[in-house]
């Protein structure tokens, strides 16, 4: 097959993926390509498996959408990246808002990830258990887990999923720390801090969510030391904005970009396999988030491939 997926196989990565998720899946010309053989290796759901959609209420579980989204990755023979079990964002606000005590908190997050993973055990080869952790100077966000628990919550996260499902490969996702610098090294701190403390933990997460011609180089560096203890890494989101309206100049630095990214995962043997935070425009989250910017992803508004397609080809 000449699909992404079958490019990075062909490279030796173990996949190239995509988020989707079940909304998207009445568009026949999108799934078309979401269900291309070769295409995609893997499937994380953009929203589907996050706290507010899988436990709305306390102990009251909700797995349908997730639960689709599941049943396609089967359908279609690719893996499944779940996203996510402890979040302060996308968190009800049964949560966040009830000034739960240490104890009643624990066990919160127990419940909830436990529940979640376990509902999924087998069907998942790896897990965003803890996501977003950190603000960008490194130091830890101020949310009710963090507020509440200190930095504990991260291993009750962790060691409630590992019960659960002791296969999945468990990892921390987090955005920004794809250069050096101190959010980068608070994350290698907190896996260098967990591993000798006996806390399972197999990856970290780099999200990139990136800007055309602003693509981070240290990204392989910041990789590497965390490969070098021992984990792998994957890059978990991709996408690369830029303002509107799109041009050939942009869009050509796109595809040296995405080059580079994909590049920069080559060059770390740990560096597991890609995925893009979806694969259109049509469907991208960036214009509701960023203003005037877009054009972030692969395929256009109208699932035609960008010469971003080239930039990830010639990448691996
Ligand atoms: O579910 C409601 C629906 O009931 C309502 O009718 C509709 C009206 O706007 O909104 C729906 O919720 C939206 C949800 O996506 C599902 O479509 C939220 O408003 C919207 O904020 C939410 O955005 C998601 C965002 O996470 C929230 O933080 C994006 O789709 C999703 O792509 C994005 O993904 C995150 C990753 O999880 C973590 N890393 C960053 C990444 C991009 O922000």
């Amino acid at each position: 097959g000449s699909g992404l997926d079958s490019v990075a196989k062909g490279a030796g990565k173990k996949y190239f993926g995509t988020a989707s998720d079940t909304n998207e899946f009445s568009d026949t010309a999108y799934m078309a390509i979401l269900n291309q053989a070769g295409m995609f290796g893997a499937l994380t759901p953009l929203n589907s498996m996050k706290w507010d959609s899988t436990e709305p209420s306390r102990g009251s579980f909700s797995f349908t959408n997730a639960d689709q989204v599941v049943a396609r990755a089967k359908q279609n023979g690719q893996i499944m990246r779940g996203h996510n079990c402890v979040w302060y964002n996308q968190l009800p606000s049964w949560v966040s808002s009830s000034g739960f005590n240490s104890t009643t908190l624990t066990s919160v997050i127990q419940t909830h990830c436990s529940t979640l993973v376990g509902h999924y055990k087998g069907e998942i080869y790896a897990w965003d258990v803890i996501n977003e952790p950190f603000n960008d100077d490194g130091t830890w966000r101020s949310d009710v887990f963090y507020n509440t628990l200190g930095t504990n919550y991260v291993q009750i996260g962790l060691q409630s999923a590992k019960g659960a499902d002791g296969n999945a490969k468990l990892y921390i996702n987090e955005y920004n720390i794809e250069m050096t610098g101190a959010k980068a090294t608070s994350m290698i701190n907190l896996v260098k801090s967990l591993k000798s403390a006996g806390v399972p933990i197999d990856g970290v997460g780099f999200q990139c969510h990136f800007i055309v011609g602003e693509v981070p180089t240290s990204m392989s560096s910041v990789m590497s030391q965390i490969t070098a203890m021992g984990l792998e890494v994957a890059i978990t989101e991709l996408d690369i904005r830029m303002t509107l309206p799109s041009t050939q100049a942009l869009l050509n630095q796109q595809q040296t970009d995405y080059e580079n990214v994909i590049k920069q995962c080559m060059a770390v043997a740990g560096c597991v396999g890609i995925s893009i935070w979806d694969f259109t425009d049509k469907y991208s989250w960036v214009p509701q988030t960023f203003s005037g910017q877009g054009a972030a992803l692969p395929w256009d508004q109208n699932l035609a491939k960008k010469p971003a397609y080239n930039g990830i080809v010639a990448g691996f």
